[in-house]
């Protein structure tokens, strides 16, 4: 019943969603990172650093499940929100609130070495939550950044 809410939920955020970066195939659920989102043809610098902070943060993931530290020297932060994007209306308070609790979530993984854990966890529910608002096209891709995900089960 959750699901199916969620699912509907998820959909009418698809449909009314300006990010429109959609898999068509959802359910060959495999490792193929990249291609689950389609090249517009001219990507905005915003969209760019998305892309980045993405692989980024798929690289930091194995890490940290290797049980191996993190550092801003190899990740440093992205200043996404005062780049340019596709769709310029996101660019009022709440996206910025976002954006304010993305970068204090970031600097807490960079700074405490000892809990990158959980630190990381809260990073990538920083994503998903303003992905919600505003982006809903990646949810899918950023979900397999949380360190759990298995992609066999
Ligand atoms: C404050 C809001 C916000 C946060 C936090 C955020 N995003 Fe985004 N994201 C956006 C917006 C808005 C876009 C659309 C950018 C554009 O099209 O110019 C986007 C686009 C993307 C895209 C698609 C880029 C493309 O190919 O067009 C990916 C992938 C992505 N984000 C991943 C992430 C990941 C991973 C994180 C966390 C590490 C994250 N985002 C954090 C708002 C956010």
């Amino acid at each position: 019943m959750i699901k199916q809410i969620s699912f509907i939920t998820i959909s009418l955020l698809i449909l009314i969603n300006s990010c429109n970066q959609q898999e068509s195939n959802s359910n060959t659920d495999t490792n193929t990172e990249q291609k689950t989102i389609k090249d517009p043809n001219n990507p905005k610098p915003m969209a760019l650093m998305m892309r980045k902070l993405a692989s980024n943060c798929d690289s930091m993931k194995s890490k940290i499940n290797k049980g191996e530290i993190v550092d801003s020297f190899s990740y440093p932060i992205m200043p996404f929100w005062s780049a340019e994007p596709t769709d310029s209306s996101v660019l009022e308070p709440l996206f910025f609130d976002n954006a304010k609790q993305f970068q204090l979530a970031y600097q807490r993984l960079m700074q405490n070495k000892s809990s990158q854990k959980e630190n990381y966890t809260t990073l990538i529910n920083a994503c998903i939550h303003c992905h919600t608002s505003y982006c809903s096209g990646p949810l899918k891709k950023i979900r397999k950044l949380t360190l759990d995900y298995n992609a066999t089960k």
